[in-house]
């Protein structure tokens, strides 16, 4: 949904660290991108596309040196994608990028128009963007010309108090040479404080070339960076200090390392984020999640679990269902964020409210979080991002160590919330006395048994197998993902990985359900994909195999050697080794992620930008 990215260096172009800065967001967007820094005339350019289109156009029509600028790649919701309504955004002597949404943008635009008595011809776009650059504009009055330091944060501090909406944003005017001024509300914005000077981006993974050293700004606060001071001042202009925190990942993670799309790497990245998340959760004497800020006592007096999610975290939410009822025998609900924040959920204190989300930022998430706060329930998270919206509303957060992700399709992340949710299933499980000390101990051993089992199924000969089915089956029209039980979620997540990067019509169905509608579809067309490995349910999958072969569909069957019934009837077989069913779920999954993405490679699809989606939506 748009990054932003802002650069005060001391001494040097800031052009290279803009461009870089937008290339590591642009998973956020990349229908338009656009520079301007701060130099004579405040050049800027901008292209239609992706920051590749966007260097093109710098490549014709170069750039002076400055060491000041600000950056944006564009996901577009007002205003088609287009050249003149790529950012940054100009008005009068502000300028600006802006991630987020104002939504008063109308009676914004009227107020600017009355206030400078203009009328619509001031308008070059049409962006809610450029509104808030005219907005800034008129709050300057008669400063607009040369304003001080102290007249622009007044005039940021009144438009925030009449913007509605999220945003962050990274601003710069013509009379202020040194600094980037910044406000954020609802949408992410970090400060990097670096040696060569200071930065403001949408994430951190933007300037990992730059420092590890960040400041997460929070709702309603904006300030300035110079090339040596950062200040951050709260609604009202008071000045906060605020800690900053140093954090592992390197520029290296946010990069492809050798492969070709940040999507195969990610995939092959999953044993080590389980065994990363693994040796960080577990303390001395098999302590779960020591860090965990809700001690057992309390944890064991909730009456149920709400789990809230969007997208792939939704599925890792639908398994976390099966996981945390069997191990820790609490009911759990699990619901769409986008559903849930506007109806009237029944949700109280006796509560435990559950969010999933890899980025922390996601705006349904938070709405549908902030509803159930609000009413009482205890927020706990499990997130990727230290330091997010997310972590800071949770009272208790698991943190998954899968370092940046960069693919669209969400898939290290998604491991990440599963090991997550049994870590914390067995945490629970403990405080509630339905696992004991023994019984903990075996589920780990499965746990670490899966983690090494994963490692057989990335790469080499594993990897090529799924590659080679998805080429023969690359061009059929519609594809079914079957499962029941723990399986049905990955069904889920396969179908959903397929639809995202490669454009073909999948869909996961609890493979019982297929008689009541579904069925119907089943032709020559269609690929049926079937996890049946252990499960006690495993002869009642077989059965709803067999009635998809009897009407003319493909089999494609997801199981480990033992599994002879199903090896026969599917017409290809992708093992998985065998393990306990629980845990079987984290290898499973793998060889979906891999059908996906070479399924999109064999149709030439765009696999870690696909069409109309970002990986961080900030926007309801
Ligand atoms: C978008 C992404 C998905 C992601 C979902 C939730 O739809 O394309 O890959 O699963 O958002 O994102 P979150 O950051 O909350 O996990």
């Amino acid at each position: 949904m748009c990054g932003i990215v802002g650069v005060c260096y001391s001494s040097g172009s800031a052009e290279h660290a803009l461009i870089a800065g937008l290339r590591s967001l642009e998973y956020r967007g990349y229908d338009s991108a656009g520079v301007a820094l701060h130099a004579e005339g405040m050049p800027r350019r901008r292209a239609e596309g992706r920051v590749d289109d966007l260097v093109a156009v710098i490549d014709r029509d170069p750039l002076p040196e400055a060491r000041i600028g600000i950056a944006h790649t564009r996901w577009a919701t007002h205003g088609v994608p287009a050249e003149r309504n790529a950012h940054p955004h100009r008005f009068d002597r502000v300028t600006l990028v802006h991630n987020g949404i104002l939504e008063n943008h109308d009676a914004m635009r009227t107020l600017v128009e009355n206030e400078l008595r203009t009328n619509g011809s001031t308008w070059s776009s049409e962006t809610d963007s450029e509104v808030w650059a005219a907005l800034l504009r008129v709050e300057l009055g008669n400063a607009s010309e040369n304003p001080t330091v102290d007249d622009m944060l007044g005039a940021i501090s009144r438009a925030m108090l009449r913007a509605r909406g999220s945003y962050a944003l990274a601003i710069l005017h013509d009379a202020i040479p040194d600094r980037v001024f910044f406000a954020r509300h609802e949408s992410p914005l970090v400060v990097g404080i670096g040696e060569s000077g200071n930065f403001v981006a949408s994430d951190v993974a933007a300037l990992l070339e730059e420092t590890r050293d960040f400041v997460y700004l929070q709702d309603g606060q904006c300030g300035f960076v110079t090339s040596d001071e950062c200040a951050i001042f709260d609604e009202t202009l008071q000045p906060i200090e605020l800690p900053i925190d140093t954090i592992e990942w390197d520029a290296e993670s946010a990069e492809k390392g050798g492969y070709p799309h940040f999507m195969l790497k990610e995939i092959e990245e999953q044993p080590h984020v389980v065994g990363r998340t693994l040796q960080a959760s577990i303390g001395s004497g098999n302590q779960i999640l020591p860090d965990f800020a809700i001690p057992d006592e309390e944890l064991a007096r909730y009456g149920r679990i709400i789990i809230l999610a969007c997208g792939t975290a939704l599925h890792a939410a639908r398994l976390g269902k099966y996981l945390l009822e069997e191990a820790a025998g609490i009911p759990v609900t699990v619901d769409f964020a986008s559903e849930f924040r506007y109806r009237s959920p029944m949700v109280g204190q006796n509560d435990l409210i559950l969010a999933i989300s890899q980025s922390g930022e996601t705006a349904d998430t938070l709405g549908a979080y902030r509803v159930a706060i609000d009413k009482g329930a205890r927020p706990i998270a499990i997130c990727n991002v230290r330091g997010s919206s997310l972590c800071r509303l949770s009272n208790a957060t698991i943190l998954t160590q899968c370092g940046p992700e960069i693919g669209v399709a969400s898939t290290k992340a998604f491991t990440g919330q599963l090991l997550a949710i049994h870590l914390l299933a067995l945490r629970l499980g403990r405080a509630r006395g339905t696992l004991d000390d023994r019984a903990v101990e075996a589920r780990l051993g499965q746990l670490r048994i899966a983690r090494h089992a994963m490692e057989q199924l990335v790469g080499g000969a594993a990897r090529d197998h799924v590659a080679r089915i998805a080429t023969q089956f690359a061009h059929k029209p519609i594809y079914f993902f079957l499962g029941r039980g723990p399986d049905y979620p990955i069904a889920l997540e396969g179908a959903l990985k397929l639809k995202e990067i490669s454009y073909v019509h999948a869909e996961g169905y609890p493979a019982g359900e297929m008689k009541h509608g579904p069925l119907a579809l089943v032709s020559k067309d269609m690929v049926c994909v079937v996890l049946c490995g252990d499960s006690p349910t495993y002869e009642k999958v077989l059965g709803n195999m067999q009635e998809v072969k009897t009407r003319g569909g493909t089999v494609v069957a997801i199981t480990n050697e033992d599994k002879s019934e199903a090896i026969s009837m599917a017409d290809e077989v992708i093992f998985v080794p065998k393990t306990d069913a629980f845990v079987a779920p984290l290898l499973s999954v793998i060889p979906l992620q891999y059908l996906a993405y070479f399924v999109a490679l064999e149709r030439g699809c765009d696999i870690d930008k696909p069409r109309n989606l970002a990986k961080s939506v900030t926007v309801e």
